[in-house]
């Protein structure tokens, strides 16, 4: 047991925790994805809702699977049949969905990529929709970013806990901040952009329906990487007398302060009415072309974009990683290539699903939105109910309370509020969104 222990890596201290998990946490989903779903439900009635998510189910959540990797100090799978046994499939259904996020994961991110120097070097001009398409649904150009993507995430995880994850975290993650307040202290100078702000942060609850609450509860999960693994795993990477909780609530603010500054930036560029990948990919760079020194100003939103998409991607992949390491029992090296094949072989699917392999189609979805739906509409809401009855109800009360109060504190007073959560308003609350996103769902087949 030392042995093991000693064996595995681990974060050097409490900052390199909150960097690593809040990079998790911090991706597309912040910037590309929440301030579209936003402008689409209404603005402000949709913060307010999203908020109330993020609080009485993803926060607990959070803390339920930092719990369940800093107890058993294991991989998902493992983790998950150490606290009790026959319970391993849940983290490998983890991981089977994280495995097919990074297929399409890392083909957004790869595109990031291509803007950023495009923009760089001032090359998209004229039509930004057409640029876009043509992109996309190109054969070679996008699948060549998505592997210098993948590649670069292989090296920064073949590099360890300690050498790979958390001294790429503790450069990417402050000079992910330093580009957002650069950014968002620009757009709040630009007078227009105020008054688009108004606009949008005003409260329109006429646009508030039941897919609202589906869509604003499906954001919270995404957001903060819940059920799939890499929370766990990198919880199990904390140092003892880690305040899972603290860190937990230091996590979500900073995720959640992201996302709303990405919106105050998109919104104030008056964007607002742009929906879906249109709204990074075409408008953003539309909008800055028209400011002086745009090309600076699109180069630092897609760099933004890159390191927020690279710190998501290095937790999706260590959290697979750790499972052929210790449960297949291959070295780092050979486990994290298995990974990256993996990711290679789906996300060129994916990729080449937008145009050579468009006719392709499975309930009139191509390859990419498959992933994303399946991933999104069904298992992220299972893996959330689950994890929420296996801390709540499966997990030994005493071993969970140990667990969750060892460090007093907040840690301790937030333990019988947290348990509640877990026990009672996730799983219901969860199962009765999850039922009515799947009637919605195929209503709109
Ligand atoms: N949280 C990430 C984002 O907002 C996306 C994500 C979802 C994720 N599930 C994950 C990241 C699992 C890492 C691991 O973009």
């Amino acid at each position: 047991m030392a042995a093991e222990t000693t064996k595995r890596g681990g974060f050097g201290g409490k900052l390199a925790a909150i960097l690593a998990a809040a990079g998790s946490a911090i991706g597309l989903g912040n910037i590309w994805r929440f301030p579209y779903i936003t402008s689409e439900h209404g603005g402000g009635a949709f913060i307010i809702i999203y908020l109330c998510c993020i609080l009485f189910l993803g926060l607990p959540l959070l803390i339920a699977e930092f719990s369940v990797g800093h107890n058993s100090k294991c991989n998902p799978v493992d983790a998950f049949s150490k606290i009790k046994r026959g319970w391993g499939w849940l983290g490998a259904a983890g991981l089977i969905s994280v495995t097919l996020i990074m297929g399409y994961y890392f083909v957004i991110s790869g595109w990031t990529l291509n803007y950023a120097i495009a923009s760089a070097t001032n090359s998209i001009d004229g039509d930004y929709g057409a640029f876009f398409t043509e992109f996309t649904t190109g054969t070679w150009a996008p699948l060549i970013f998505t592997y210098i993507f993948i590649l670069a995430n292989h090296f920064i995880i073949i590099g360890g806990v300690q050498g790979g994850i958390e001294k790429a975290s503790k450069v990417m993650m402050p000079l992910l901040f330093v580009i957002l307040i650069v950014l968002a202290v620009y757009s709040l100078w630009l007078p227009d952009g105020r008054e688009a702000l108004g606009n949008v942060f005003t409260p329109d609850f006429s646009k508030v329906s039941g897919k609202t609450f589906l869509d604003a509860m499906g954001q919270a999960f995404f957001t903060l990487s819940i059920g799939m693994g890499a929370m766990l795993v990198y919880g199990s990477y904390f140092k003892k007398g880690t305040k899972i909780a603290g860190t937990a609530i230091s996590v979500v603010s900073l995720d959640t302060i992201v996302a709303l500054t990405a919106a105050v930036i998109i919104f104030s560029a008056g964007v607002e009415n742009e929906s879906g990948m249109q709204l990074a990919f075409v408008a953003m760079p539309k909008v800055f072309s028209a400011m002086p020194a745009g090309n600076v100003w699109a180069t630092l939103f897609f760099l933004l974009l890159g390191l927020a998409a690279l710190s998501s991607t290095i937790s999706m992949h260590e959290a697979v990683t750790s499972y052929f390491v210790e449960k297949r029992g291959m070295s780092r090296k050979a486990g994290a290539w298995l990974v990256t094949f993996i990711a290679l072989a789906l996300a060129t699917v994916a990729s080449l699903s937008l145009g050579a392999w468009s006719g392709f189609t499975v309930l009139d979805m191509n390859f990419f939105s498959l992933l994303d739906n399946f991933t999104a509409i069904v298992m992220l809401p299972i893996l959330g109910i689950m994890t929420a009855v296996f801390v709540g109800w499966i997990w030994r009360k005493e071993d969970m309370k140990a667990e969750l109060t060892a460090e007093g504190g907040i840690d301790a007073k937030t333990y019988p509020v947290v348990r509640f959560l877990l026990r009672y308003v996730c799983p219901v609350l969860v199962s009765i969104v999850f039922i009515f996103g799947l009637i919605d769902f195929f209503n709109n087949l």
